[in-house]
């Protein structure tokens, strides 16, 4: 079809838009890049042909290139191909989820699971499933995009409190609940850009004198710190400690029951592939059955922190803060220059002027890894470290 004189050619708008978006990302060095990165066991990762230790990873027991998680994996796609086929509610539903399922509650001491694409998924099903217009979500200002993501597609009123400030929630729920049909209060055990902890016991006492239900994000509290308290509602993925990709949702029988019937991410997707769930399978035996394994990555980060003079380490995860983007970025780019990749974190992933490298640890780094790259941030950084 021919244009008329008066018509535009669309695609150039549209590139002219993304050019003008990316230069303004370029000018705040907040342009994303994807890289390469060939990851391998012990917490190598190579990058540009440079063989370097990963700092960045999720992988907090090295369970994704353990030969028993592996090997799991492996028989599963060979017995069940190499993906589900279909959503789980036609014909998606291969065994290696259900038997997943069946652990994963057991391990979460509930009645039952559901597991989902990613965690993005159950959290973008999870909320809206549960609430809508009319009800109230209460969340921490620090949670996941993905909880947002949540709420927002949710339709209930959406109100942040500041970071783990009970005074505040409480003062919020004390505003807000009487008006709202059900409440849902959303948080994360351990918080994936700071590392520090929710005050799980104190929210579940506040959630039980208002009646609001509580949803736990564990993405990064699975296996490798003490759970302590149980919310009604436990997500989380299969991606990090356990070493696979996936999501979950663990809680009564009566609400998984329900969000297999109105989650939407779960429903409208396709089941996740087998061989994911047989080898998170095998990883939980292993969270399970070795715990000195699961104790070390936040013994690795202690000795990290120790060192360094930062705040003792409350979980894998240790933050230290930079400020500006660029800044981030070049310390980043410095450290890899010694054969460590820590990845900047910059906003809107954090909070503008609040820029960092989130150092994770893994129990695959060695106690000499963790010491040089606590001597190489003393010398790079010593302003965002006390040690020298
Ligand atoms: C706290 C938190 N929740 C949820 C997710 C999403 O999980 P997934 O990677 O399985 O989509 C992540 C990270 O990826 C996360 O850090």
């Amino acid at each position: 079809m021919s244009q008329t004189s008066s018509s535009q050619d669309p695609t150039r708008s549209l590139d002219a838009f993304a050019r003008e978006k990316l230069a303004g990302l370029d000018a705040a060095a907040l342009r994303r890049r994807l890289v390469a990165t060939a990851r391998g066991p012990d917490a190598a990762a190579e990058r540009g042909g440079r063989a370097l230790v990963s700092f960045s990873c999720n992988d907090y027991l090295g369970l994704a290139h353990e030969p028993r998680v592996i090997a799991a994996a492996a028989e599963a796609l060979t017995r069940y191909g190499a993906g589900a086929g279909a959503s789980r509610l036609v014909t998606g539903n291969s065994p290696p989820l259900v038997a997943l399922e069946e652990r994963l509650a057991r391990h979460k001491g509930k009645e039952a699971a559901l597991l989902f694409g990613s965690g993005y998924l159950a959290n973008l099903g999870i909320a809206p499933a549960l609430v809508g217009e009319g009800d109230l979500i209460l969340i921490d200002e620090l949670g996941h995009s993905c909880l947002f993501a949540g709420a927002k597609m949710s339709g209930a009123q959406v109100v942040r409190f500041a970071h783990n400030e009970l005074a505040q929630l409480r003062g919020l729920l004390a505003e807000h609940r009487g008006t709202a049909r059900r409440a849902l209060i959303l948080t994360e055990r351990v918080f994936s850009m700071d590392g520090d902890r929710a005050p799980l016991p104190e929210i579940l006492a506040l959630a039980g004198e208002y009646d609001a239900w509580t949803l736990v994000d564990d993405a990064h509290g699975l296996g490798v710190v003490e759970p302590g308290t149980r919310a009604p509602l436990e997500m989380g993925t299969l991606s990090k400690t356990l070493g696979s990709y996936g999501g979950y949702l663990c809680a009564s029988q009566a609400v998984i029951d329900l969000l297999t019937s109105r989650a939407r991410s779960l429903v409208y997707t396709t089941g996740l592939p087998p061989a994911s769930a047989a080898a998170a399978l095998a990883a939980l035996d292993i969270v399970e059955a070795e715990p000195a394994r699961a104790a070390r990555p936040l013994a690795l980060a202690r000795r990290f922190t120790a060192r360094l003079g930062l705040p003792d380490a409350t979980s894998p995860i240790v933050p230290v803060l930079v400020g500006e983007a660029e800044a981030a970025l070049a310390l980043s780019a410095a450290l890899e220059a010694r054969g460590f990749l820590v990845v900047a974190i910059r906003p809107p992933t954090v909070a503008p002027g609040t820029a960092r490298l989130r150092v994770a640890f893994s129990a695959a780094h060695g106690e000499a890894q963790v010491d040089a790259l606590a001597e190489a941030l003393a010398a790079l950084a010593p302003e965002s470290v006390r040690a020298a």
